[in-house]
């Protein structure tokens, strides 16, 4: 991390940067549980629910769009920013639910989507209409198709333009998304201070932040003459400002798949502008490096987005509620992943991406899969679950583009996977087959102690117990076999050690854990009892089953009583 003034301070503050060492679990409300029978999701479900979450051992919750919206994309097309979906519940339900989170210790962050607005919003409806209102400048117009319509698109195969002509206004306006999805002209001051009522209005019903959706998309400039948009950083910092100001500890976590040489413009040099970031690099390379079963590139990914302010976080994921994009991976690194876990042109998704959920792209295989999420839990960051994912849910390929990952949660052998009195779910809940409710519902796991449920409660337990993951610098040591990954990170006066093999047979690695006087040379397991004690040349030998890891703590279990304030 950057050495800069006032870390040292910062670090003495270990619980303000709450979300330096939080676990996080993304959900929607309307497929997760659905008090009112009418097959949709709300908030009175969800809060019957934050018990299994706080059992879970999840801190924060990451909520995604439950404002009014038409919902054609799954809420991120907002009608009304100041009002829930009332197929969700209303704005008490909402502040209910903030509550019951905070008694329970859980944080809640929601979407922040302002980059565009629903096609709905009385704010289009009116800048359509009347080319004098002041609405028209919230969004982007020109009078004649620009020539770039053609370029730019986010769901390549689905969406055909930037540009939509709409009849109304007699004018094309700019969507970087849907056609359904008019961006809004973020340069205009009006609209900027527009996105900070919003953020103020939230702030102040119960949540801790935001999860800022399409951030180099906000920022960049747009308009009928902008061929390449420039990003307008600074407005970042205008967001951090205002949120710091209203509540201090609330956070903004950025959704920006960007290059690493533009990381430290997102996070601000100062550790100024956005506090987390989603890693899409080590995302990316995570998954390359599970289908090759080489670590290499995964080790240049981690090394070239390490650079980060004191205060600033990676979101570690694996997978979210869109497709798995390796758009940043190179041509051939990508037929890798598709050969791996989406062979099938139906798995695949805008000429770029998987579609679909973790469990069936490992096959079910609970060796690749805890694998995948032990190192979710131990890259460098704060580790982000999917709902769902606690148990291995799978998807449904007959649902239309992302729809397929965004199934109800599966809570039981009951009609509907529990989800559910009403026999229309909204969206339907996977029945049959290895990942129907039938076989896979948290009920049945949270009855088999060795249930990927239980696993994953027991992993998240011990993850939280190692905050020198979240806090500490990492150094990947040398295993001379590019299939095992051999991370150690220190943290005050601390040091863990992690290995993970990648491939499915077993290896036998030898490293050195790279600290001095002998201080590596025992190495205690956390999850297992098979400790590993150094030879005279201070050298480890392991043996790892294919797919296995193993969680060390450096030295012994006496560490928290060695551990310094700095
Ligand atoms: C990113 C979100 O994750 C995705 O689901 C959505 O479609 C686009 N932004 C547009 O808001």
């Amino acid at each position: 991390m950057l050495e800069l003034s006032g870390s040292r301070a910062t670090e003495l503050m270990i619980n303000d940067l709450w979300y330096k060492n939080a676990i996080f679990y993304c959900l929607s409300v309307g497929t997760y549980m659905d008090a009112n029978a009418d097959g949709v999701g709300d908030f009175r479900g969800l809060m019957r629910r934050l018990d299994y979450l706080h059992g879970l051992g999840i801190t924060a919750i990451w909520l995604m769009p439950f404002q009014a919206s038409p919902g054609r994309d799954n809420g991120y097309d907002i009608s009304d920013y100041y009002n829930v979906n009332p197929a969700f519940g209303t704005l008490g339900d909402f502040v209910e639910f903030t509550h019951g989170a905070k008694q329970r210790g859980i944080r809640v962050i929601i979407d922040l989507v302002v980059n565009h607005t629903s096609d709905q919003h009385p704010w289009f409806q009116e800048a359509r209409r009347d080319p004098k209102s002041k609405y028209r400048d919230w969004y982007v117009w020109s009078k004649t198709k620009p020539p770039q319509a053609g370029e730019g698109m986010v769901f390549p195969g689905v969406q055909k333009t930037t540009w939509t002509r709409d009849a109304v206004a007699k004018a094309y306006y700019f969507h970087r998304f849907y056609d359904f999805q008019p961006d809004l002209n973020t340069s205009n001051p009006e609209v900027q201070a527009e996105i900070l009522k919003i953020m103020g209005f939230w702030i102040q019903l119960g949540v801790s932040g935001f999860r800022m959706d399409a951030v180099p998309f906000v920022i960049g400039t747009k308009g009928a003459d902008v061929r390449t948009p420039r990003e307008q950083y600074d407005m970042l910092r205008s967001l951090r400002e205002f949120l710091q100001w209203r509540v201090g500890d609330s956070i903004i976590l950025a959704e920006a798949n960007v290059l690493p040489n533009t990381d430290l413009q997102y996070f601000g040099d100062d550790g100024d502008r956005m506090h987390m970031m989603f890693n899409f690099q080590v995302n990316q390379n995570l998954f390359y490096a599970l289908a090759a079963q080489n670590t290499q590139p995964l080790v240049k990914a981690m090394e070239k987005t390490k650079p980060r302010p004191y205060s600033g976080q990676w979101g570690i994921f694996l997978r979210n509620h869109d497709e798995l994009d390796l758009g940043r991976l190179s041509d051939k690194q990508r037929e890798t992943v598709f050969a791996a876990f989406g062979p099938n042109k139906d798995d695949q998704l805008y000429d770029r991406g998987i579609r679909r959920r973790l469990a069936p792209m490992l096959g079910g295989d609970r060796r690749r899969l805890e694998l995948a999420y032990s190192l979710m839990f131990t890259l460098p960051g704060t580790p982000v679950v999917r709902y769902g994912d606690e148990l291995g849910m799978g998807d449904d390929l007959s649902l239309p583009e992302r729809t397929c990952g965004r199934t109800p949660m599966q809570w039981s052998t009951e009609p509907q996977g529990g989800f559910t009195k009403s026999d229309k779910p909204v969206v339907p809940v996977i029945s049959g087959g290895p990942y129907g409710y039938e076989h896979i519902n948290a009920a049945e796991q949270r009855r088999d102690p060795n249930s990927f449920l239980n696993w994953m409660e027991r992993i998240i337990r011990m993850r939280k117990e190692v905050p020198e993951i979240g806090w500490g610098d990492f150094e990947a040591l040398d295993t001379r076999d590019a299939a095992v990954l051999a991370l150690r990170y220190d943290w005050r006066n601390n040091s863990v050690l992690f290995l993970h093999n990648f491939a499915s047979e077993p290896r036998e690695v030898g490293f050195g854990v790279g600290l001095k006087d002998g201080r590596g040379d025992l190495l205690v397991s956390l999850l297992s009892s098979d400790h590993s004690r150094a030879d005279g040349r201070h050298r480890h030998t392991v043996c790892l089953e294919g797919y296995g890891y193993r969680w060390y703590r450096v030295g012994g279990l006496d560490y928290l009583l060695k551990r310094t304030e700095f």
